[in-house]
């Protein structure tokens, strides 16, 4: 069959005897997560459209207020996730603490923890500017048969047996790794099937993008401001592009297929940054090895970081390899 005429149901069957662990047991996931893309796709895009309905609705009996999308989706994951007997525990950015999910018999059976933040990039949902989801997997280290522990979710990244996004953008995409390399699937909304578009997905080794909120410039280490000035120098292919979406999913997303640099640095105002370790830079990273890329907090593989806290904070710099290296030379 033609490979751009794949479905990702289809790729998963062909390519599940590559899951290191039962055959059965990753179809489950993926189609987990599959099946929440799809309804959280159906309501970011009709985004604007819940907005004019929830003015509306601040009129009717119940009076309820118009559910905010990210918790909408974060719903959405974990009622997907919950169903298929094949995860015991989740963490996302929209819960203070993780879920426990018993399996059926209520014996524990359960083999997987999956941390999420389930919708990225939310303060871009009014404007109609690209979002997305982002999804972690672990074993779970804990014995089968007790309850999900705390000690399963702080699991270094490396550990992750698959990670992927969805971008909800101009098309909806799911990408994801589960260690082989790194697929990226777009919908087909008329008919609801993801097809396999992006076989292979490489970050190039170098690239001309660099993204990062220069607004917090002031509060950068000066090896960040040296690295920036780097970027903007005249100087063989440089000065480079600025792009800066504000949903790491996206400038993720366009800097792997056109080669670039995502960075959110620590800062005088955060001694972390930005994003968490857990359910955003952990499954970046391991989609940006996969993918010929690097990911760093400027000194250290971000995979190889044992973290302590579920929603701990991390400087992150990621990207094409080259990049990646040269900004980390200028922060030592
Ligand atoms: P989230 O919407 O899940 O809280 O994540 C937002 C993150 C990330 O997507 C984005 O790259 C970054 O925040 C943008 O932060 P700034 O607005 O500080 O640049
Ligand atoms: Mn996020
Ligand atoms: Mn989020």
């Amino acid at each position: 069959m033609d490979k751009k005429n794949k479905t990702l149901g289809e790729f998963i069957i062909e390519n599940q005897s590559e899951f290191q662990y039962s055959t059965g047991e990753l179809s489950k996931l993926i189609n987990a997560i599959r099946l929440a893309a799809k309804v959280v796709n159906h309501e970011v895009n009709k985004a604007g459209l819940i907005d004019i309905l929830g003015e509306a609705g601040d009129t009717n009996v119940q009076g309820e207020d118009q559910q905010k999308l990210d918790v909408l989706a974060n719903e959405k994951f974990i009622q997907a996730l919950r169903k298929r007997e094949i995860v015991c525990g989740i963490a996302s950015e929209e819960e203070d603490d993780f879920i426990t999910i018993n399996s059926q018999d209520e014996n524990h059976q359960n083999k997987y923890v999956v941390l999420i933040d389930p919708l990225d990039g939310s303060s871009n949902i009014d404007v109609n500017v690209s979002v997305g989801t982002i999804f972690s997997i672990y074993r779970r280290i804990t014995p089968v048969g007790t309850p999900v522990t705390l000690e399963d979710f702080l699991q270094p990244g490396k550990n992750q047996v698959a990670a992927g996004y969805v971008v909800y953008g101009t098309s909806t995409m799911l990408v994801y790794t589960t260690g082989h390399g790194v697929n990226g699937f777009t919908l087909n909304p008329a008919i609801g099937t993801f097809y396999l578009s992006h076989p292979n997905m490489e970050f190039p080794e170098t690239g001309k993008i660099y993204s990062v909120n220069e607004g917090n410039y002031v509060h950068f280490p000066q090896g960040v401001k040296n690295y920036i000035k780097y970027c903007q120098e005249e100087e063989g292919d440089r000065p480079y592009t600025s792009r800066y979406i504000g949903s790491l999913v996206s400038d993720f997303h366009r800097n792997m297929i056109k080669g670039g640099i995502y960075m959110y640095p620590k800062s005088s105002k955060a001694s972390n940054g930005k994003l968490r370790l857990l359910y955003e830079c952990n499954p970046m990273a391991l989609i940006a090895e996969q993918a010929n890329g690097k990911a760093s907090n400027g000194n250290q593989r971000i995979l190889d970081i044992q973290p302590s806290e579920l929603h701990e904070r991390v400087p992150f710099f990621c990207g094409s390899k080259k990049m990646v290296e040269k900004a980390e030379e200028f922060m030592k």
